[in-house]
């Protein structure tokens, strides 16, 4: 399966990525982390992407490009991957379709968790991330056992640079400018499928499963003849 996740900030993709790649055994990729690992690294690639990311604007195209070109040619991509991020851009989307298509392959389909931005914005602001594995919380919805600690590897609970109101309200208003516009893209010819983001966590997994069933063994399908 190579699938694209796409929504609102906090609309819920890393949630469901984890969902999806944790049932089908494939990479879910956030291009958001990876940027954040390279900044924590003190790399090349996150120096150049901290002025952005702090600031709620998207990194240049050619760096995304990097990062998801190197990400999804390694092994354990070869059955498919979820990437969860990526494209924001209809460049982005673009140059991903002419790379897959080098190799005879293609996005089979991008899922629009769909929320307001009221909800994205109290879902960010509440949002609290472990420093050690990446596991997301929220204060109320999915609260840690522990105060501020990690249930799953006792990390510490930390919340995300551009998590303040004032940079998700950006990062919203460049969603609508420069991401928005990569929904039609995948609209076009019958890719996008759209998810109402605002029920459980749970219920909005069974519905994407749903539409995943569409992608699961498709090489197993058919006749020989
Ligand atoms: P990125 O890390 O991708 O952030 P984002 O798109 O803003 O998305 P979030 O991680 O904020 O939210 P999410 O939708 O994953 O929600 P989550 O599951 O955590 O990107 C960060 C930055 O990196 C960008 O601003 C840009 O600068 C740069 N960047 C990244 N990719 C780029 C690219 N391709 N090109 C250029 N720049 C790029 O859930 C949110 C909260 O809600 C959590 O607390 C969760 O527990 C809770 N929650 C989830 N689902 C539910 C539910 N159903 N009900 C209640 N609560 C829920």
């Amino acid at each position: 399966m190579r699938l694209v996740l796409l929504g609102l900030p906090g609309a819920g993709k890393g949630t469901q990525g984890d969902r999806m790649s944790e049932k089908y055994g494939i990479p879910h990729i956030s291009t958001g982390s990876i940027i954040r690992e390279s900044i924590a690294e003190g790399a090349d690639l996150g120096q150049e992407a901290d002025r952005y990311i702090s600031r709620g604007e998207l990194i240049p195209d050619e760096l995304a490009l990097q990062v998801v070109h190197e990400r999804i040619a390694r092994p354990d991509c070869k059955k498919g991957w979820i990437l969860d991020g990526f494209p924001r851009t209809v460049l982005q989307a673009r140059e991903l379709d002419r790379l897959l298509a080098e190799s005879g392959l293609d996005v089979q389909g991008a899922f629009d968790i769909r929320v307001t931005q009221a909800e994205a914005i109290e879902r960010i602001a509440k949002r609290r991330m472990c420093s050690s594995c990446g596991a997301v919380y929220h204060l109320e919805h999915y609260r840690a056992k522990g105060k501020g600690i990690c249930d799953t590897c006792g990390g510490e609970l930390y919340r995300r640079s551009d998590d303040t109101v004032e940079t998700a309200r950006r990062r919203l208003a460049v969603y609508m400018q420069q991401t928005h516009p990569v929904l039609h893209y995948y609209a076009q010819d019958g890719r996008l499928f759209s998810i109402n983001g605002v029920r459980p966590i749970d219920e909005v997994f069974a519905d994407v499963d749903h539409f995943l069933q569409m992608f699961v063994g498709d090489e197993d399908v058919g006749e020989v003849r």
